[in-house]
């Protein structure tokens, strides 16, 4: 098995930082040394088959996304990365593990829907995934089907307050699924937006000649995120099922998390850097048909009303846990633009695997975060939070080799074509100018990007089998 010394570099934890060399064996860290270490007196530089010199930059744990939908089906057509091109673009920014969503839609059998999934995914990651597993319709067989996801190695399963018709749960659905959640230690994951509301308001700003990209988010109102995030809230609280609600974009949704965590519940929540970064008036302003490609749900919020700047500020008090991108990318052409003409028509999603460490890293640059929660964000606590605890989101002996060297003094221009490895035709983040570099990625030992290129493969990312959250009590 090959060595890898990755030396110089100051390893960065979710709770520290030091100078110090990483020793590789195979598909693991075998030590975390002082820097110049020797082994037995021999020169451990001399005696290793790879050095990577690391002087300057920063070493961190492989980046965790959590939410990832590659190939998703959605509104006739399927998201247009696949596991393959997905999983190299996510290596390309410095992820090194995926958790992405099988699907199980009403009237199917859950079984068969994980067993679709597995069939996608296998042979095809460069990097490591693991599998949430959503239940969109909830009746008697995919209760009883939930039963076997624990052994199947997954923890967590997510229910839709939105899309009716496509993946939506009424109350009672998600009571029945709550029950059964607690009772197995799984963790219930929310879409949590009103989705009857929803549709009422956008047939009628269609009725209207509303039809514009724009209107998309004047239909998903923030009243709609926040009640669906209450009554998430309340249901999880009765059943006492613990929940980690997604994509969270309201400012008045994170209050709402913070009341109940306030109040000792098992409540967690995520947002994306599209709701950290981009706005509502920037998809209003847009010209054209071009707002299509911030079309996602939850939707972009108003800068004027203050939500970016809130959610940046919920990350650093820990009303919200973790940063994930809900990486499900659509191009313009042939996919988006089925929605010319009425906005319910345009595939929701927006692709950013490739640049969540990158995009975080700038509120580092900007000082919203310190570099120990910038890796807890987007490493640590998502490994911890769905039970890849030990093997992915620290650095440390025994742990995967899921390793960046990430150098803050390098340069990311994010655009389109050669600049971007996502399946895509644009890119929702053209023109964004990122202060760093995501200059080595090691996927279980293997080094897949580095000065020279790419030399990941397609097949060596495996399924990793997850256990409970580590945050459940
Ligand atoms: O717009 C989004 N988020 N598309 C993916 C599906 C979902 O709700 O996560
Ligand atoms: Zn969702
Ligand atoms: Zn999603
Ligand atoms: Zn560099």
């Amino acid at each position: 098995m090959a060595t890898t010394l990755i030396s110089g570099g100051t390893v960065v934890s979710a709770t520290g930082r030091v100078l110090a060399d990483v020793l590789v064996d195979g598909e693991t860290i075998a030590a975390v040394l002082a820097p110049g270490s020797t082994l037995l007196g021999h020169d451990l530089a001399g005696s290793v088959d790879r050095v990577i010199d690391a002087t300057g930059r920063y070493v961190i744990p492989g980046g965790v996304d959590a939410h990832t939908h590659m190939e998703l089906p959605f509104g006739g057509t399927a998201a247009s990365d696949t596991f393959e091109t997905g999983t190299r673009a996510a290596a390309w920014g410095g992820t090194t593990t995926i958790i992405d969503f099988a699907v199980q839609r009403a009237g199917e059998r859950v079984e068969d829907g994980l067993a679709a999934w597995h069939a996608k995914a296998a042979g095809r990651c460069a990097i490591d995934y693991a599998f949430h597993q959503i239940i969109g319709g909830v009746d008697d067989a995919s209760l009883r089907a939930m039963e076997s996801l624990v052994d199947e190695g997954i923890t967590s399963y997510k229910l839709f307050m939105a899309y009716p018709g496509v993946f939506y749960s009424d109350d009672a659905q998600i009571l029945r699924a709550m029950q059964k959640a607690a009772d197995l230690g799984l963790l219930t994951m929310m879409h949590a937006e009103n989705g009857p509301a929803i549709d009422v308001l956008a047939a009628q700003l269609v009725e209207a000649g509303r039809t514009d990209p724009y209107f998309h988010g004047i239909a998903r109102a923030w009243q709609l995120e926040e009640e669906a995030t209450h009554r998430a809230i309340m249901l999880a609280d009765l059943t006492k099922a613990p929940l980690y609600v997604v994509h969270v974009s309201a400012k008045q949704a994170v209050a709402q998390l913070a009341w109940a965590r306030d109040n000792g519940a098992n409540v967690f929540g995520e947002t994306c850097p599209q709701y950290l970064y981009l706005s509502l008036e920037d998809q209003l302003g847009a010209p054209g048909f071009e707002g299509a490609k911030w079309v996602c749900s939850t939707p972009l919020r108003s800068r004027e009303e203050g939500h970016q700047h809130h959610m940046w500020q919920a990350l650093r008090t820990n009303d919200i846990q973790m940063v994930s991108t809900d990486h499900c990318p659509f191009c313009m052409k042939g996919q988006k633009e089925l929605g010319v003409g009425d906005f319910r028509a345009i595939p929701n999603g927006i692709g950013s695997v490739e640049h969540r460490m990158d995009l975080m890293y700038q509120g580092v640059v900007t000082g919203e975060l310190t570099l120990e929660r910038w890796v807890e964000l987007t490493s640590t606590t998502p490994a911890r939070m769905f039970g890849l605890h030990g093997r992915k989101g620290v650095i440390a002996p025994g742990a995967d080799a899921d390793v960046v060297v990430y150098d803050p003094n390098g340069h990311t221009s994010i655009g389109v074509g050669e600049t971007h490895h996502m399946n895509m035709d644009h890119s929702a983040w053209e023109g964004y100018e990122i202060d760093g570099h995501v200059d080595v990625v090691l996927s279980r030992g293997l080094v897949v990007v580095d000065d020279e290129g790419y030399h990941g493969r397609p097949g060596h990312g495996a399924f990793v089998r997850r256990g409970l959250s580590q945050y459940l009590v």
